[in-house]
């Protein structure tokens, strides 16, 4: 009897943990952001985007060295480092090419760097000279027509904006250990009126879809006024997203380089350089290739986030052929397996299936993402749902299945094997949808 009893509630227990399952799992928040309980509705777009383009566009590509960092730890002087301004041509930029480039890797938004830590600016801002209008030989706004350029191809438009800007002369840090000035309310306060008007600026002339600011570490949320900020840019502009360095009063995550293996619950979005640098850096070949990239981009699928993938365009605006290679790549295989990409969930718990998974909005299906080579019998443990269909994402074959070790009197699922056969596999990652008889269910 009493075996009975702790069975019922054992039973009663994993039904709990099924209901609340597959989405839950421990998770820590990466960065501080402001949550509510329910999901906020002006995040729509980008929780169902899953993948954009961060550029990092600035005077550092002309000689090919780290952005900002490079003169802030005396690598080089400072007038070495701007002496980069004559270099910086745009000669042949093409923002429609750009857009259109994004567009094909299955991108549904771009982050540009309209300004970085160095204070150049890639608008026509009227409140500084340190400029590409004024300052460079590309002499015109280079924003403008990128953001016309992505709003034509339906793509989002995010604006990359450092708080910090170690050039201004009312900005208290100029280099690593080197300050203007330390505890000068005036000359601060002088700053905030400048960081405000820029973002005055770019909101009224851009309506960015997204905000991505950097540099917050400087200055605590008091003295910047991040909650003011926040509150200005939400005034002029209700629906406009902002990521969360802002000293925790953001809307998203933004984990850099490193892949979270606990992602948060809430949105979340990891940056990623394509090689070892952000900026453009001639010498730089430590490029990942399309599989790293994409099996990146399947483990941040998994987790239920977006992946931001950097390139860095050179002085003149050409995008360099890596980069270039690496986002065509992306776009045949995005487009091909788009169903187990866009609009879906978080995968299942780690354990069910050895590699990413997926689940589309209805709880439905479930998209098993198969690690390089996979091929053979692939294995799903613990799931009580009857499949109704297996079939190869983005060509429609139909796999054959085989549940071994399902006992009648047990609730345990059988293991599922299923067949792929090699000449179905996608050159980088294989793609399998399992058709569900209901939402997914789980046996923990
Ligand atoms: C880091 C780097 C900065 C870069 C940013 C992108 O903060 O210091 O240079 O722009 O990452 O996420």
């Amino acid at each position: 009897m009493k075996r009975f009893q702790f069975y019922c509630f054992f039973v009663l227990i994993s039904s709990i943990w099924v209901l609340l399952s597959p989405f839950a799992s421990a998770q820590t928040a990466t960065d501080p952001v402001i949550a509510g309980d329910e999901p906020d509705p002006k995040m729509a777009w980008f929780t169902d985007a899953r993948l954009g383009i961060f550029i990092h566009w600035g005077i550092y590509a002309v000689d090919g060295i780290d952005e900002s960092w490079s003169f802030f730890n005396k690598y080089l002087s400072y007038e070495d480092y701007m002496d980069q301004l004559d270099g910086f041509t745009a000669s042949n930029y093409d923002p429609e090419a750009w857009a259109v480039l994004i567009k094909e890797s299955g991108a549904q938004y771009a982050v540009l760097t309209t300004k970085h830590h160095d204070g150049v600016a890639l608008w026509d801002t009227k409140l500084s000279d340190l400029n590409v209008v004024d300052a460079t030989p590309a002499k015109r706004d280079l924003v403008a027509p990128f953001v016309k350029a992505l709003r034509n191809k339906g793509l989002k438009a995010g604006l990359y904006f450092s708080h910090l800007d170690w050039s201004h002369p009312d900005y208290d840090v100029f280099r690593s250990n080197e300050y203007r000035y330390k505890d000068d309310p005036e000359r601060w306060a002088r700053f905030k009126t400048f960081h405000m008007g820029q973002l005055r600026e770019l909101s009224s002339q851009f309506k960015p879809d997204l905000w991505w600011f950097d540099g917050d570490w400087e200055h605590s949320a008091e003295e910047w006024n991040a909650e003011g900020i926040r509150d200005s840019l939400l005034t002029w502009q209700p629906e406009t997203i902002l990521n969360s360095r802002l000293n925790g009063f953001g809307d998203y995550a933004t984990p850099e380089q490193g892949l979270p293996l606990n992602p948060s619950d809430g949105p979340w979005e990891l940056c990623m350089t394509m090689n070892d640098s952000w900026g453009y850096q001639d010498h730089d070949l430590n490029y990942k290739t399309p599989y790293q990239v994409i099996h990146t981009f399947a483990d941040v699928l998994n987790g239920g986030g977006n992946l931001l993938l950097d390139i860095g365009p050179k002085a003149d605006g050409t995008i360099p052929d890596e980069q270039v290679a690496i986002l065509k790549e992306l776009g045949r295989w995005t487009s091909k397996h788009a169903e187990a990409i866009y609009g879906t969930k978080r995968g299942i718990p780690f354990g069910h299936f050895y590699g990413p998974t997926t689940v589309s909005a209805d709880n439905r299906i479930l998209y098993l993402f198969l690690p390089n080579g996979s091929k053979g019998q692939i294995v799903v443990k613990g799931l009580k749902n009857k499949v109704d269909r297996i079939r190869i994402v983005g060509n429609g074959t139909k796999l054959d299945s085989q549940i071994l070790g399902k006992q009648y009197w047990s609730d345990v699922p059988g293991i599922l094997y299923i067949d792929v056969p090699e000449s179905e596999s996608d050159p980088i990652m294989t793609v399998v949808a399992l058709q569900l008889n209901g939402e997914v269910d789980l046996f923990r």
